[in-house]
This record gives C-alpha cells, structure tokens and sequence, in this order.
C-alpha cells in the first residue's frame, strides 16, 4: 500500500438554547466556536496495530484482540471503535494506523471536544480511503458518539460538522440561523469537570420521575428557542440576554445546574452581561454569556480576578476541515 496519511480538523461548540431537551425531540440553538482539534492519521505497516498519542496521553491498541468494556470507555476507545468501523466498511485488512491528536478545546467542560475528536478523526480516517461529504462524516461522527452516551441527540457532532450557528432537531435537516455579528461571547470554566453521559442520564430520571412537569418545561424551552430565532435576527442583544436567562432558569429546574455555576452566573449577570447561561451538559462544565461588546473586556477580567478562566469567542463558520491527504 501507498503512503497514505491525512489531516482533519473540527470546531468546539456551544450550546445557546435547548441543551438537554434535544435529546427528547425540542430544537436546539448551536453556535461553533473558533477552538480547534486536530487529528493527523498516517496508514503504517504494523500488522492491524493502532498507535494513538493525545496531548496527554499515548497507547497501542491491537484491533484483532481489543476487549472493549461494555460500560466503561476509556478515553480512546470511541475512536479505535471508528477504525475498525471504517475498516469493516471499506473491507481493509491488515493495516496499522498511526493517530495523533492535539487540541485546543478544553476538555471535559461541555465545549464539544468529544464531538470534534469524533468528527475530525472520521473526517481524517474516511479522507484516506474516499471523498467523504459532510452528511457521511456527520453520520459516522454521530454513531461514535452514541458509543460514548447512548441517548446522544447528534448536536455537538452536527455543529463541529457544518460550523456556524444553526437550528437543530435530532433526525432532521438542520437550518442555518442569520445572526447579527455584533453579538459578543464570553466563555467561562467553573472549573468543575463533568460527564455528558451522567447529566444525560440525570435528567432522563427527572422526566420519568416528574413527567408532567418535565413535559411543561420542555415545552417552555420550545418557544424559547423559537423566540431566540427572531431575537437573534433582528440583532436583539436585549432580548436575547433575556431569554438566555429564561432558558438557564428551566436547566435549573431540571436539576442540572448547582452552587458554582449560579454564583458565576450571577456574577457575570450583575457585572453587565445582557445573560448568562449553563452550556451543555451541566454539573460544571462552562457557562455562556452575551455581552456588550465594549464591555466585554471589563467583564471578563471581572470573573478572571474571582479566579475563572474566560474565554472570548467567536462564531466558527466553517466546521469540519480535511487539511492534507496523500493517498
Ligand atoms: C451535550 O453537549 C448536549 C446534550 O444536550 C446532550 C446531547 O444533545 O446529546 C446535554
């Protein structure tokens, strides 16, 4: 066989409306974000060995023997799951891959690093062998990622895929969201890590607990989202702050949102942000805030000084890249 190596890269996320809900059929408001991992692959002729090295991390895994553990993955099993998938798929045999990832999404806080680890690594694996197309790594992307929580509605996948800001409904044609560019981001990390697969379950026990009332707040965060649509394309900041808040209020009652992230929210909230929301999963992760542009360096050094890392960002519009290929 030929050198073959490729290289593929995809945004982080966040998550301005309707996280949680997706999963139970609401449309959700995905923004990507201008963080980036990246995944380099080269085919190598080590038998069916699978070389893997993170930023931190680096192991070997045998694709004949590997023994997967049916409730705990360990950090890269998703992604030798999506070798061998891909191999099964285009009928490769006896082929070694070496795999380097870097990144600089954090991980862990809710801003899509394992979408875009799923995404960019599809991209990079599927670029070997074919012309893949957005749908083919989304799909592929979208299954790994089920692999890492079952109820997994697709969103971080989709947004790492197609970038920008869009509307989404888990088995539906996603639509992009006209936004006005003055809206201004801040990132903060409550420094609390948190596992996507745990708040998802979470929550399915509140719905099934207290179904009437989950049903009444999924509906709430319905027309929310559907509000955000138009606040958003009319540049709204005001408005959209407002329903930013609305929407926090509902993952409150949900049970996902706990003591640090309301003193940060409220923080930022009464040091000028238009709105401050938990994005994500929830149990820590990151809170999103809109702010004022002028004010947007103020505020961030505000919570900088409470000891939080912030991040500014901006809108990604360009989602999954493939960067190299030598086939
Ligand atoms: C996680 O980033 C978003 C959730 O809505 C889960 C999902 O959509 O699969 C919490």
């Amino acid at each position: 066989m030929n050198i073959r190596e490729s290289t593929a890269s995809a945004p982080g996320k966040i998550i301005l409306f309707g996280e949680h809900f997706v999963v139970y059929g609401n449309p959700a408001i995905l923004m990507a974000v201008n963080m980036r991992l990246n995944v380099y692959i080269k085919v190598i002729h080590d038998g069916n060995k699978i070389h893997i090295q993170s930023d931190s991390r680096k192991k070997i895994y045998d694709q004949i023997n590997i023994k997967f553990k049916k409730d705990k993955l360990s950090f890269f099993d998703p992604i030798i799951h999506t070798c061998r998938k891909i191999f099964d798929q285009e009928k490769i045999q006896n082929v070694g891959l070496n795999i380097k990832i870097n990144s600089d999404i954090p991980n862990g806080i809710g801003l899509g690093s394992s979408g875009a680890v799923s995404v960019a690594t599809n991209a990079a694996i599927l670029s070997i062998f074919k012309k893949p197309n957005k749908t083919d790594i989304f799909l592929n992307a979208s299954e790994t990622e089920k692999l890492i929580h079952k109820y997994s509605s697709g969103a971080d996948c989709l947004i790492s895929t197609v970038g920008g800001l869009v509307l989404y409904k888990k088995n539906q044609k996603y639509r992009r969201i006209n936004y006005n560019n003055k809206f201004s981001f801040l990132i903060i990390d409550t420094g609390i890590k948190h596992s996507t697969k745990k708040m998802v379950e979470k929550v399915k026990k509140f719905s099934e607990r207290e179904n009437e009332r989950f049903i009444k707040i999924k509906e709430t965060a319905n027309q929310i989202c559907n509000d955000a649509i138009k606040t958003m394309k009319n540049g709204d900041e005001i408005g959209t702050g407002l329903l930013i808040r609305e929407n926090h209020k509902l993952l409150e009652q949900i049970g996902i949102s706990n003591v640090v992230i309301e003193k940060i929210i409220k923080k930022t909230n009464d040091a000028g942000a238009f709105g401050s929301k938990l994005t994500g999963a929830g149990g820590g992760g990151s809170i999103i805030s809109l702010v004022p542009i002028e004010e947007k360096e103020r505020i961030k050094k505000r919570i900088e000084n409470q000891g939080y890392r912030v991040f500014p960002v901006i809108i990604d519009n360009q989602g999954v890249l493939i960067k190299k290929i030598v086939r």
